[in-house]
């Protein structure tokens, strides 16, 4: 079995779960929707902005810590919910809750988890984030909302993009279906990956049952009948902003909205009383041509990055991915295959090493831009003639300045 602490980038650790999970679970987590056009832009924009270091600056004080919501964290990175860690690893959702408690950075536990958010929260500790689906019936929504909270959950992200699926054709063709059935177009992919076979389905098979959606009220969790993963029929095309506005009255705690691809919607959450958005396309995964989220970024960040806290996902694999959002007004970044691919490539051991590498790479490019902490970046450090920077980014461009004067004098 190849070693986690072999692979020196998230790339190395795609390799590893491409081989460890079959093929119809692989190609859920890694491929987009219709004809993967978001996608690839998701990673492709990234090349279209260059970093512009400063030097001479003494980087030997440096530290990538943020405040999020008043609390510290050790990273600028958090973990975005993906519904799958589960399936990749036996309890992944904990494996991947407890590197991120380690790590010092906040987990984010999706509503189609394969472990109940109570046990996630009684096992892993850290910080916790609880991702919900609104579902038709609003009051099923409130409860899951109202255990979250007991539970000890100190966020809820409320996804807004997921009203219809999306067109994701290669689970129909996989046949790979939550809650998991063996069919016929998936027995020969299950039975190619006996590691799979044994130390994840067969595990849940001797302990749980069949992997299913463990944080869904009984008698819909008996209701719902196998569907293509991804397809879930519990979201609902009737979410408006009175659910937002319902939610915030619910919800006593922070409070962001995901999926927020339009500077007028991030004013609106803010209006709405949200906390935070996350700046999203659902990792490529829902509308096809989507824009990506750093296209929009730097109008997010100047319309309410002053009320509210923006984060972003949607292609980050690298540090320099991390420093460029940033430097572009987000105050953090999630991260969702990056860590998945970590989970199935290893578990807890493959998680850590995820993060372990975003920890590596965005110090490095730190030092390298001439910074000593995140507060640092702005757009300033950024080359990109034909990309959509910050109007109002002044402040740490003064204080770089400052600094240059001052080391003058
Ligand atoms: C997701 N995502 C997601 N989002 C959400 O709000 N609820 C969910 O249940 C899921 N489930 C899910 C499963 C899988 C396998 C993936 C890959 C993604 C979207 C996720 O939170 C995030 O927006 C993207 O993953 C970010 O893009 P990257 O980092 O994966 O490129």
């Amino acid at each position: 079995m190849a070693s986690v602490d072999k692979c020196y980038n998230i790339a190395d650790l795609r390799e590893i779960a491409l081989r460890h999970v079959p093929k119809g679970l692989f190609e859920f987590i890694d491929r987009g929707t219709e004809d993967e056009v978001s996608l690839r832009n998701n990673r492709s924009v990234f090349e279209r902005i260059r970093l512009k270091p400063r030097v001479l600056n003494d980087v030997s004080r440096r530290t990538q810590e943020v405040t999020l919501f008043g609390k510290r964290h050790k990273m600028p990175i958090t973990i975005a919910p993906t519904g799958t860690a589960g399936l990749l690893w036996y309890e992944g959702e904990i494996a991947l809750a407890r590197a991120a408690a380690e790590a010092g950075i906040p987990f984010t536990l999706a509503t189609g988890s394969m472990t109940a958010m109570e046990k996630v929260a009684q096992e892993a500790g850290g910080t916790l984030w609880f991702q919900l689906y609104m579902w038709p019936d609003r009051s099923l929504s409130h409860k899951l909302v109202e255990r979250a909270r007991a539970a000890g959950y100190e966020a809820l992200v409320v996804t807004v993009d997921g009203v219809v699926p999306g067109n994701r054709e290669y689970n129909l063709r996989n046949g790979f279906t939550i809650p998991f059935t063996f069919t016929r177009r998936n027995i020969t992919d299950v039975l190619m990956h006996p590691r799979w076979m044994v130390g994840v389905l067969g595990r849940y098979l001797a302990t749980t049952g069949m992997p299913r959606y463990q944080n869904y009220p009984t008698d819909i969790k008996q209701r719902i009948t196998a569907g293509p993963m991804g397809r879930s029929s519990m979201r609902t095309d009737s979410l408006s902003w009175d659910d937002l506005r319902a939610l915030r009255k619910l919800w006593p705690h922070k409070l962001m909205v995901k999926g927020i691809l339009h500077p007028q919607d991030a004013m609106m959450a803010a209006d709405c009383g949200a906390d935070g958005v996350i700046v999203s396309n659902h990792g490529g995964r829902n509308l096809e041509t989507a824009i990506s989220p750093m296209e929009v970024l730097a109008d997010v960040a100047d319309a309410v990055g002053k009320r509210v806290t923006v984060l972003i996902d949607s292609g980050f694999r690298r540090g320099t991915d991390v420093i460029k959002a940033l430097a572009l007004g987000a105050h953090a970044v999630q991260v969702g295959r990056s860590t998945l691919y970590g989970v199935a490539a290893g578990g807890e051991a493959g998680a850590r090493r995820a993060i372990a590498i975003f920890r590596g790479e965005i110090d490095r490019v730190l030092a390298q831009l001439g910074c000593n902490s995140v507060g640092e970046l702005s757009s300033e450090h950024l080359h990109a003639p034909d990309f959509p920077l910050r109007a109002g980014d002044a402040a740490p461009r003064l204080k770089l300045l400052e600094t240059a004067k001052a080391a003058e004098r």
